[in-house]
C-alpha cells in the first residue's frame, strides 16, 4: 500500500513517516522545501517538495505517484499568525486542502484530513465527534472549512481531530510550553502559567499510531484522537516540575485574561476518545509517561 503525506517535516509528519517506514508501506513524504527527515531515500521512501497552494504542483506529484491513501497534515499551525495574516492561512488551510483533496479524488485515495480541537467553542469542554462545530479564531474557521469540503467528498475519507500534540521532532527539541516550562524552571525562574483552559494533550506518537490504525482498518467518518487526562496548562506545568523534581512554588497560577494574543483560545477543549478507543483499538499513553518520552527520561 502507497501512503502520501503532505506536511512531512512537521512534528506530526515525521513521527507519521517514521512509523510507516516500520510497517511493510511505501511512503511518499511531501513538504514544503526541502526535506527534514533523517531518512535515506530507499524503494520505500521517496521526498518531494510540494506547496500545497500551488495545484499543478500537488498534481504532478500525484498523478506520479498515484497514492493508495492521502494523510493531509500540512497546514499553517499558529493560531496567532492565521489570525494576523488571514488570507496566507486561508490560502493553505482551506484552498491547499481543496487541491489536496481534489487530486486524490482523480486518483480514488483514502483522504484522511488532521483536524483540531480548535474547531469547537470550548464552552463545554469533553467534545465528542458530532458536537456543533463553532469557532473562535480564524485558524480554527480555516480547519472547520477544510473538515467540511473533506465531507463533501466522494471518496472513502477520515476527519482525526487531535488536540494540543507534544513531543520532539526527530533530529532536535520542538520548542513548546513543557520545554519552556522545563528551561525556565531550571533556570530558577518564576513562570505565570493559565489555570482556567483544558486540553486533553496527546503525544504525537500516539496520534501517528492512531493515525496508522485508521489505515490499516480503513476506518471512515470522524474519529477524535488524543490523550486522555483533562489538564489545564498549569497541571502541565506541574507535570514537568515533578517530573525533574523542580519546586512548583515557582509555578504562579493566572488566568488566560492576563495574556493578550491576537487569536482568541477556546477555554475548555479537550476530547471524548471512546469512539476511536472502541472501533479502533486506540489506547494512549499517560501523560506522565509521554512527558518522559518527550525529554528522554528513563522510566
Ligand atoms: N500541533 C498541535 O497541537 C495540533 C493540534 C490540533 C491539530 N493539529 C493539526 O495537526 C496537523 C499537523 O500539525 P503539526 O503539529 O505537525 O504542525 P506543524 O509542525 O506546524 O506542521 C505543519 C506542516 O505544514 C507545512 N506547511 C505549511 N504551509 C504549507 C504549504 N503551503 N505547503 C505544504 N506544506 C505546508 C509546514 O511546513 P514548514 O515546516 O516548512 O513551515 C509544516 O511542516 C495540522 O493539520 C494541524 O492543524 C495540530
Amino acid at each position: 500500500m502507497k501512503i502520501l503525506i503532505t506536511g512531512a517535516n512537521g512534528l506530526l509528519g515525521q513521527h507519521l513517516v517514521k512509523r510507516l517506514l516500520e510497517k511493510p508501506y511505501q511512503v511518499i513524504a511531501t513538504g514544503k522545501g526541502d526535506c527534514r527527515l533523517p531518512f535515506e531515500e530507499t524503494e520505500g521512501f521517496r521526498y518531494y517538495p510540494l506547496d500545497i497552494t500551488l495545484e499543478s504542483q500537488v498534481h504532478d506529484v500525484l498523478e506520479k505517484e498515484r497514492p493508495d491513501v492521502v494523510v493531509h497534515a500540512a497546514a499553517i499551525t499558529q493560531v496567532d499568525t492565521c489570525e494576523l495574516n488571514a488570507a496566507q492561512c486561508e490560502a493553505v488551510n482551506v484552498q491547499g486542502t481543496s487541491h489536496v483533496l481534489v487530486n486524490a479524488e482523480s486518483f480514488s485515495a483514502h483522504f484522511i484530513y488532521v483536524s483540531t480541537d480548535f474547531v469547537f467553542d470550548g464552552e463545554q469542554g469533553m467534545y465528542n465527534e458530532d458536537d456543533e462545530l463553532r469557532p473562535v479564531n480564524f485558524y480554527g474557521f480555516t480547519k472547520m472549512q477544510a473538515e467540511s469540503l473533506t465531507e463533501t467528498s466522494e471518496i472513502p475519507f477520515t476527519i482525526i481531530r487531535t488536540c494540543l500534540v507534544y513531543g520532539n521532532v526527530l533530529n532536535g527539541t520542538r520548542n513548546n510550553i513543557l520545554t519552556w516550562v522545563k528551561e525556565s524552571l531550571e533556570n530558577n525562574k518564576v513562570i505565570r502559567v493559565v489555570n482556567d483552559q483544558w486540553r486533553t494533550p496527546t503525544y504525537v506518537e500516539d496520534l501517528a499510531k492512531g493515525i496508522e490504525l485508521v489505515i490499516e482498518k480503513k476506518a471512515t467518518g470522524t474519529f477524535h484522537i488524543s490523550g486522555n487526562e483533562w489538564l489545564s496548562p498549569y497541571a502541565m506545568a506541574c507535570g514537568v516540575a515533578d517530573q525533574f523534581g523542580f519546586d512548583k512554588k515557582r509555578i504562579v497560577e493566572v488566568s488566560a485574561g492576563t495574556f493578550s494574543q491576537p487569536g482568541k483560545r477556546p477555554p475548555k477543549t479537550g476530547f471524548v476518545i471512546d469512539k476511536a478507543v472502541r472501533e479502533l483499538g486506540f489506547q494512549p499513553i499517560s501523560f506522565e509517561e509521554g512527558l518522559k518520552k518527550t525529554f528522554r527520561v528513563k522510566s
